[in-house]
């Protein structure tokens, strides 16, 4: 039997420019060395349409292929290695409960624009889009944040506790101003928890998801690197705790915490809040100039489900697989939130 790199060089040979692989900065080194295109969630997203491919494979969790099939082009086909490779913060927000919860809002009037994560479902995007509201990703969180506010009286920015409070922080919005909603994101009637009085003097209303694997890294580990090693910078993904965020040297997408790495100085230590794939990676491109250390190791399980055995398996059979798809229904209000984040971040 064919060795599984094997097979994916020889196809990639034969298929040329018609396919391409595309791969979050999360994936394992083994994978992200077979592909053509890295990124965070927004420049992944920004690519689809200009890429010649007629077969995407995306090396990611699913809400990035989802994401993906919403934006490609008609003759383009989207393959996931993995459909099971789940985001656990994008399933921390259901369609149906985020509709729920926007019409509880909007009972008396006031115009709640809805600002969703891209780390969120096709059905989310929709709804989202429906209600006149758009995608952000943690590059343009700030940017998008800003627009929404201008667009009604008060925004619902879910899933992500922490990234809306790390927004909020930055642009300078007052706690007072702000509701943590007390909706189980997952179980009971919304109608039980949130009641449009309750947001009535509110101009941030929060979704309470957030990341388990960012959820890992605490204040007490930059702490303890603090007063053991004064000199050691710390930078974290806005997916972490704003108490972190706080703590920390700076804060940004996986690519601003590429860039930090890049440009800091020779000799930095430099401790990095965010899945560990990506971590490790900057720890060996820059061994013996910098030194890289994750804050903790801290996986992505979903993230590690796509292997090279199973992209090996895609890419064998990419004619009679059945691409990423997203209902029509579903994908023209989710394509029109989407775009209106690549039309405000152009
Ligand atoms: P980025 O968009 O910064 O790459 O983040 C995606 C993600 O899932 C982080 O957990
Ligand atoms: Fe989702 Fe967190 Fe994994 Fe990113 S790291 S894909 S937010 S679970």
């Amino acid at each position: 039997m064919e060795n599984p790199k094997d097979t994916i060089i020889r196809i990639k040979e034969a298929m040329g420019e018609s396919l391409s692989i595309l791969g979050h900065h999360y994936q394992s080194d083994e994978v992200i060395a077979f592909t053509d295109v890295r990124g965070d969630s927004l420049e992944l997203a920004r690519k689809i349409n200009d890429l010649k491919a007629k077969h995407i494979v995306f090396c990611g969790v699913f809400f990035m292929a989802e994401s993906a099939a919403i934006l490609c082009r008609p003759d383009q086909k989207i393959h996931i290695p993995d459909t099971s490779a789940t985001c656990p913060m994008a399933d921390m927000a259901e369609g149906k409960r985020v509709r729920q919860v926007l019409d509880i809002l909007q009972k008396n009037g006031r115009k709640i624009v809805p600002l969703t994560y891209v780390n969120s479902s096709a059905a989310v995007k929709a709804v989202v889009g429906e209600y006149g509201g758009s995608v952000c990703t943690s590059a343009n969180a700030q940017t998008m944040l800003s627009w929404a506010i201008k667009q009604g009286d008060g925004v619902l920015f879910l899933p992500d506790k922490h990234l809306a409070r790390n927004s909020a922080n930055a642009l300078g919005i007052p706690e007072e101003e702000r509701i943590l909603l007390p909706v189980d994101v997952i179980e009971g009637d919304p109608e039980l928890y949130v009641t449009p009085s309750m947001t009535d003097d509110k101009q941030f209303i929060i979704w309470p998801g957030y990341c388990p694997i960012h959820e890992e890294f605490s204040l007490d580990t930059i702490e303890a690197i603090r007063a053991a090693e004064p000199e050691a910078r710390i930078v974290v993904h806005p997916e972490c705790d704003p108490a972190l965020v706080h703590a920390s040297d700076g804060n940004g997408s996986t690519t601003y915490l590429i860039k930090y790495a890049a440009e800091a100085p020779q000799g930095a230590t430099i401790y990095i809040g965010t899945e560990v794939n990506l971590v490790n990676r900057l720890a060996d491109q820059y061994k013996g100039e910098k030194t890289i250390k994750p804050l903790i190791a801290s996986q992505c399980d979903d993230m590690a489900k796509i292997t090279v055995e199973k992209l090996a398996h895609t890419l064998d059979n990419l004619e009679t697989a059945t691409p990423v798809t997203v209902s029509d229904s579903i994908k023209e209000p989710a394509k029109l939130a989407l775009e209106r984040m690549l039309k405000v971040c152009s």
